[in-house]
């Protein structure tokens, strides 16, 4: 059994890890920034694993005075810290950034500055208890620019920077760094952003019909299906597993 804390809990990716992390057992504290949305998703916590219900505090990536109140609830009620997990992130397409000076600041505070101002505060934490594990979202993202993320594709691109970098300098101290970089996954934020209808589907489909029309065209007009079939763009399939990237540009 792990002491989890998790920030973003409430929502998507972190809602799953969540649930994943109360039902094999582990001790979790929810910390976010929206207190009913917190003691709901306690109590939903609460109704899928046995035991204390979840730890809840208040905090806001984006107000470092909220960290130490936040991090010292979640240790008096875990008692103690095995590891943080952040899933809290903020998104937006290229053209949304483009357009809203407000939201562009938002997602590059919220993904760069604020996060990692938040890391540093409990990575020291960790090791002050003698070490653990920081987790943290990054995203494909940030791997390689891309013309519909540019300004998110960064904001990721130099937190993975940052995390390469604690992990070489506390390694040895006991620090335990991962940073996971999922692909397209469906949760509320992206289906805000593209209107229930999120760009990938749409090109993933433009694709896919277009792997479907070569391979009706090839016997009778040469067609090679194999040019659409090496196409950089993972499957319908891929994705719904959880695999390959899910941008194209
Ligand atoms: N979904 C994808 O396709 C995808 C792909 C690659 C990477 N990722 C990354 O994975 C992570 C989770 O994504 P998601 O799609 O699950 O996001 P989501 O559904 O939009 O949830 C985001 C979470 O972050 C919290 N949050 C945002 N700003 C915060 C702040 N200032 N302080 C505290 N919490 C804050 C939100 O809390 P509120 O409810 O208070 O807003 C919410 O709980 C993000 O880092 C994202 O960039 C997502």
């Amino acid at each position: 059994m792990k002491l989890i804390a998790i920030v973003g809990g409430t929502k998507g990716i972190g809602r799953a890890v969540a649930r994943l992390l109360a039902v094999r057992g582990d001790r979790v504290a929810l910390l976010g920034r929206d207190a009913a949305d917190l003691a709901a998703s306690a109590a939903d916590l609460a109704a899928r694993a046995p035991g204390d219900p979840p730890a809840t505090a208040v905090l806001d990536l984006a107000r470092p005075e909220t960290y130490d109140a936040a991090l010292d609830e979640a240790i008096r009620r875990l008692g103690g810290l095995d590891a943080v997990v952040i899933t809290a992130g903020a998104f937006g397409t290229q053209d949304a950034l483009e357009a809203d000076a407000a939201a562009r600041q938002r997602v590059l505070s919220t993904n760069f500055t604020d996060t990692i101002q938040f890391c540093e505060v409990a990575r020291a934490r960790l090791l002050a208890g003698g070490g653990g594990t920081l987790c943290v979202l990054g995203s494909v993202a940030g791997d390689r620019a891309r013309k519909p993320v540019v300004l998110y594709g960064a904001t990721k691109a130099g937190l993975a920077y940052y995390l390469q970098g604690i992990d070489l300098r506390h390694r040895d101290a006991g620090l335990r760094v991962v940073l996971v970089k999922p692909g397209f996954v469906r949760t509320g934020s992206r289906e805000t952003e593209f209107g229930g209808r999120t760009f990938i589907d749409q090109r993933l489909v433009q694709v896919e019909r277009a792997r479907r029309q070569a391979r009706e065209l090839a016997p009778r007009k040469h067609a090679r299906p194999r040019d659409v079939e090496d196409a950089d763009v993972p499957t319908l399939d891929e994705v719904a597993n959880g695999r390959g990237e899910a941008w194209r540009v």
